[in-house]
């Protein structure tokens, strides 16, 4: 899919969505063909029998937080059925219960061939990944007829199976995904109550659970309010493939207090923004220096210079 990560070696970095991380490692796997996010006739357009497989993250994460609708997933799922394509989903940041299903493709009812979970798998202190496939002769059938074929140095890492093990049974217990549900829902809405004041900085909220991304209305105020969060103690990520959008992801244990102490730093940090924008705005209709204010050497020093001055 276009913008999609899935990683930055070899086969991952072939259906990877941002020419820019491609570029030197050139010429990668042949007969890779992206297509925009959640457009059905684009991907129908070029699907044929030939087609081996078509993956994609269920919520693009890097790509800026776009959520594939359930009728897009059904419609791909028919389509793989017609031409015995195998459909593979990336749920290394949806999976784990973070968007309020233990797994994404629960909220659509679609079920992939193959799904792809790491991250979470670890309980964010081991390192650890893993690959689920169907029961069909092509997938297992393989598999059994060559267990060795995909091993390596770290796989089948005892520790972090025993890790993985204990965050199954957590997440089991306490069914975290009902909490990422409730918390998510408490955070989107805090958020677009922000958004609703500050329509100048904020474009859109969108997301599904505890994965909420926030669009800017301006690229480079991704880099802006990352730097101003961090002075407040709240590490934000904006996205790789799409600066414009920052990502929240807090954990699936978080609770009401700690959401709406979240809310009241973000709130502040963005009436900060509101001062830097009085000048950034008109500046930024000029080509160059918007140019320059999109590059993150330029942006983040000017900040903390405009922060000496108390601004
Ligand atoms: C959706 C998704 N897929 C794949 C990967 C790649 O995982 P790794 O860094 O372990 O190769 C990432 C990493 O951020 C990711 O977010």
């Amino acid at each position: 899919m276009e913008l999609a990560y899935h990683g930055h070696s070899g086969f991952s970095l072939s259906v990877g969505g941002k020419a820019y991380y491609k570029e030197l490692f050139e010429p990668l796997m042949p007969g890779c063909r992206l297509v925009p996010f959640n457009d059905l006739p684009a991907i129908r357009a070029i699907a044929s029998k030939r087609t081996a497989a078509i993956l994609l993250e269920p919520v693009q994460g890097e790509g800026g937080i776009h959520v594939a609708t359930d009728a897009y997933l059904q419609g791909l799922r028919t389509l793989c059925d017609e031409l015995g394509i195998i459909l593979i989903f990336d749920e290394i940041q949806t999976g784990f219960g973070r968007t309020g299903k233990i797994w994404f493709s629960e909220h659509s009812g679609v079920v992939p061939d193959i799904m792809c979970l790491a991250k979470s798998i670890g309980g964010g202190v081991c390192p650890n990944g893993a690959i689920v496939y169907r029961d069909t002769e092509q997938l297992a059938g393989y598999v059994n007829r060559n267990p060795f074929f995909h091993t390596s140095s770290g796989g089948g890492n005892d520790i972090s199976c025993q890790v993985s093990s204990k965050v199954i049974d957590v997440l089991l217990e306490r069914k975290l995904w009902e909490n990422a549900e409730m918390m998510g829902t408490r955070l989107k809405e805090g958020l677009t109550r922000i958004m609703e004041n500050n329509a100048s900085i904020i474009k859109e909220i969108r997301g599904k659970g505890l994965m909420i991304g926030i669009e800017y209305t301006q690229e480079f105020m991704g880099v802006l309010m990352a730097d101003c969060l961090s002075n407040s103690g709240i590490f934000a990520a904006y996205s790789g493939n799409a600066p414009q959008v920052m990502r929240f992801m807090l954990p699936l244990t978080v609770t009401e207090t700690q959401v709406d102490e979240f809310l009241n730093r973000f709130k502040k940090a963005v009436s900060i923004q509101r001062l830097y924008l009085f000048f950034l705005l008109p500046l930024s209709k000029i080509p160059i220096v918007r140019k320059w204010l999109n590059e993150d050497d330029i942006l983040i020093p000017v900040n903390v210079l405009l922060r000496k001055f108390g601004m």
